[in-house]
């Protein structure tokens, strides 16, 4: 397992250290390899980098990440070294209208696919390292907001009100522009008209004004997946039939669907003729 070691010079603020670790693991799974020594993350000013391009490479230029190979496979001894410059992050972010952290992220991402030995000295090769980098990135991305959605899905049980099944279940709705509606069952002394969460959070969301949604993560305390029952797929496909839904256990484990994969063949009113 890799070790990773993190120093911060620059005054700007950098990736966390969970996150750091993440990424790591994350671009290392998706590439099949292992880093078999120490991996080594400096954060530093334009100065400094500016300052080790020029000792290093002979160029007095500013840039945004340097790598440093050593290939060393003894444990305790640097494999490998990345430095970024968070404030170039915060220049692209400007200039793209991205999040600055995200634009760390793909600095580290990028030192890293040097590191594994991805090459953009010329245009074919930064062009196949260029997809690649930003392939990962989003990838990375989409698994942050399911394991986000995932945990305020688990928060959302304590919002159930199920005195008499004693089965809590709890819900988060990402909506279209990214906010997060959650949600628990509610059930009643007669038994039959208990609402699951799902539909818990679908009513309260649609209720507010939104009307197409990205993603639903579902969580109960079972040891089993807690996946929506059929009156619930069929009330959210009304809406976004495309959905994606995390199906999640105990611990937050969770599986990925879509709706229309879960439900393909859903109850639709197409007005015909004399209707
Ligand atoms: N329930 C949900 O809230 N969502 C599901 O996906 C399955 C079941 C609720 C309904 C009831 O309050 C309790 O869980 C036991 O069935």
């Amino acid at each position: 397992m890799v070790t990773i070691v993190v120093n911060r010079s620059s005054k700007e603020t950098a990736l966390s250290r969970a996150i750091i670790k993440k990424i790591v693991d994350f671009v290392c799974e998706q590439e099949n390899r292992e880093i078999p020594g120490k991996l080594s993350i400096a954060f530093v000013s334009l100065e400094e980098i500016r300052t080790l391009k020029k000792e290093f490479f002979h160029q007095n230029i500013e840039t945004d990440v340097i790598s440093f190979f050593y290939g060393t496979e003894e444990p305790d001894k640097v494999w490998g070294e990345i430095i970024v410059c968070p404030e170039k992050a915060r220049e692209y972010a400007h200039t793209y209208g991205t999040r600055y952290e995200n634009e760390q992220k793909l600095l580290l991402i990028h030192g890293l696919l040097h590191l594994l030995g991805y090459d953009d000295t010329d245009a074919d090769k930064k062009q196949i390292m260029e997809s690649r980098q930003n392939h990962l990135l989003e990838h990375f991305l989409i698994i942050e907001k399911r394991d986000h959605l995932v945990l305020l899905a688990q928060k959302a049980q304590q919002y159930a009100y199920a005195p008499y099944s004693l089965f809590p279940v709890g819900a988060a709705l990402e909506t279209c522009n990214g906010r997060v509606i959650q949600g628990g069952n509610i059930e009643n002394a007669s038994y039959g008209l208990s609402v699951c969460a799902e539909r818990v959070v679908l009513f309260k969301a649609v209720s507010m004004g939104y009307a197409t949604f990205t993603r639903l993560a579902i969580v109960s305390s079972s040891q089993d997946y807690c996946f929506p029952c059929g009156a619930c797929r069929q009330v959210l496909y009304e809406f976004t039939p495309h959905l994606e839904i995390l199906t999640a256990r105990r611990g937050g484990d969770y599986q990925v669907y879509t709706l229309d994969e879960l439900f393909p063949h859903p109850f639709q009113l197409k007005p015909e003729k004399g209707f």
